[in-house]
């Protein structure tokens, strides 16, 4: 990280940031930052920079962001180049992905089952990657996972070739061995996609990523977020209730699918199953996604980025 440097004027289109990079276009706000699409004028390529206003208390956010994403290098997790603190905010530059939010993509009916299984394997794989590296995410939803372009419209890429779908955002990060970021009792994440026991304020693991991928799987599969009320507190209740399966609005995906994703978002974390690993889906365009592969397969054949899912 670099130390702290001369003030820089947020701007606009055109203005240079850090002496470096030429603001073009804004690409997306969250509740903490604004990004850009930007030019960097040194290395010559484009990039994403999220600037995180410091009056904001962005200052504990935006370190715990960098610090999560420095520990990453995954090809559905979207890169950290350089994380740079100036006196009025603090400035991530990433790799910049060209393509939708996932949020937009289910808002606009713009998946197929293939699609959303192939974006379903590629963040279960993001996940398995972070989780191994003592970060844990807590704000799995879908307006941080970006589906880059390339890969509209196509069937699932296998692995090993650019990733269908990329997760952003470790701002709400926890990372392991970090007393400070540890503690429970801070809620954070978004409240439609919020696992119990993290709505709760309790201790948050790999089982709150989990059970926050799933229902985003399930409004994918089915439209319907079952969470989401008409109102956050009428949200709040619904958090930790028992679901309708998906299998009843789904009942033609295949069941080993379904009642995975169901498993996952069973209310008590201890309860959600130990994992499954889903084989990559076989070129179709076909609605019916392919049939994955249920179960554990032996020890010895797991890496250790391999899916284990829900
Ligand atoms: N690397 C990126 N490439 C392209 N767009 C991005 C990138 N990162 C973020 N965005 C856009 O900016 C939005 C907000 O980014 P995010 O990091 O989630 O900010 P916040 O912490 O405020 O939620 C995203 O939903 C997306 O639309
Ligand atoms: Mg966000």
């Amino acid at each position: 990280m670099r130390a702290p440097i001369g003030p820089q004027a947020p701007g606009g289109p055109g203005s240079l940031v850090l002496g470096r990079y030429s603001l073009c276009e804004r690409l997306g706000a969250g509740g903490f930052g604004v990004v850009w699409r930007a030019r960097d004028e040194l290395l010559g390529r484009e990039v994403a920079l999220k600037r995180i206003s410091l009056p904001d208390g962005g200052s504990e956010r935006a370190s715990r962001e960098a610090l999560a994403a420095a520990r990453l290098a995954h090809p559905a997790i979207v890169a950290l180049y350089e994380a740079c603190a100036a006196s009025d905010a603090f400035y991530l530059i990433s790799e910049l992905v060209r393509g939708e939010t996932l949020a937009r993509l289910i808002a606009t009916h713009d998946l197929d089952d293939a699609r959303v299984l192939g974006i379903g394997i590629a963040l279960v794989d993001a996940l398995a990657h972070a989780h191994a590296r003592g970060v844990i995410h807590r704000d799995v939803k879908p307006q941080n996972v970006l589906v880059p372009y390339e890969s509209h419209g196509a069937t699932p890429a296998p692995r090993g070739s650019p990733a269908v779908a990329k997760l952003t955002d470790f701002g709400g990060a926890r990372l392991a061995g970090d007393d400070v970021l540890t503690r429970t009792g801070d809620v954070l994440g978004t409240l439609a996609y919020m696992a119990p026991e993290q709505s709760d304020g309790g201790e948050v693991g790999e089982a709150a990523d989990l059970y926050s991928l799933a229902l985003i799987l399930y409004e994918a599969f089915s439209g319907v977020n079952p969470v989401r009320g008409p109102t956050p507190a009428a949200t709040a209740r619904r958090i930790g209730r028992p679901l309708q399966p998906l299998e009843r609005s789904r009942g033609d995906l295949p069941p080993s699918l379904t009642c995975a994703l169901d498993r996952a978002l069973a209310p008590c974390p201890d309860d959600r199953g130990r994992s499954l690993s889903c084989a990559p889906p076989s070129p179709t365009r076909s609605r019916r996604p392919p049939k994955p592969r249920v179960g554990l397969p032996p020890r010895r054949h797991r890496r250790e980025d391999s899916a284990p899912w829900v």
